[in-house]
């Protein structure tokens, strides 16, 4: 999600979220390369204009939608360790005959003619090196935990894919609800909404 003013960062213990700009590209292009980091966001390693186009749609989607990842600084020495945030994502309103319904982390990549329901994605992505100290389970936090103060989402989902142990272990901490597959990048990912319902409603 971008963040609404006055909030310019998110701040946790360890860690500080805030909007991506052109001076994150060239680590994300990097994360994105890696076949390890890349094996459950898009199957094989981005080349660097893959990233270049995802970069431009998160810049997009931070103007359109006021929502979009944001990046990750490690408070302690300033380096960048990954990614989370809520992306623009959405979903088919119904699965296609004989089919899944389909997911779009970013919502102008649906086909033209879908009929399609807004659902931002809670999502995280962090590069090798940083992996296993708990960033993504604390920047997680951090981004529900705004989502939830600002109540502005009737729901909040997470696609992952059934393989990444690691992120449904993440997703898993926050009493996230299966709800069903869905179709991503071809692929049947799980989806699970998190508890914005336990909420006390705003009177
Ligand atoms: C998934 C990912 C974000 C996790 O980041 P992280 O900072 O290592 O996560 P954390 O340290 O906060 O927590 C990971 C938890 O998963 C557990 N875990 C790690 N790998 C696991 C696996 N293969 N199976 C089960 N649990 C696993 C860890 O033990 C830890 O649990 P704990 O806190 O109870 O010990 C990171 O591995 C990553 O960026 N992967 C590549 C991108 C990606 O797949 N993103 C998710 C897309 S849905």
């Amino acid at each position: 999600m971008t963040l609404l003013a006055p909030t310019e960062v998110l701040e946790t213990a360890r860690l500080v979220l805030r909007r991506m700009d052109a001076s994150d590209l060239d680590y994300f292009i990097a994360i994105h390369q890696d076949p390890d980091v890349a094996r459950y966001i898009s199957g094989k390693p981005r080349p660097p204009a893959e990233t270049e186009k995802w970069f431009q749609d998160v810049q997009d989607s931070y103007a359109h939608a006021s929502l979009g990842p944001l990046a990750v600084i490690r408070k302690s020495d300033g380096a960048r360790v990954g990614r989370c945030g809520l992306s623009d994502a959405a979903i088919d309103r119904a699965a296609p005959p004989g089919g899944l319904q389909r997911a779009w982390l970013f919502r102008t990549h649906a086909p033209a003619d879908a009929q399609i329901q807004s659902l931002p994605e809670l999502g995280y992505t962090f590069g090798k090196a940083h992996w296993g100290q708990g960033y993504a389970s604390e920047a997680a936090r951090a981004v529900f935990g705004y989502a939830q103060a600002q109540r502005e989402f009737a729901e909040i989902m997470s696609v992952i894919h059934p393989d990444n142990g690691g992120s449904l272990a993440v997703a898993a901490k926050f009493g996230v609800r299966y709800v069903g597959e869905v179709d991503v990048i071809g692929q049947p990912y799980k989806r699970f909404h998190w508890p914005l319902a336990a909420l006390p409603k705003v009177p």
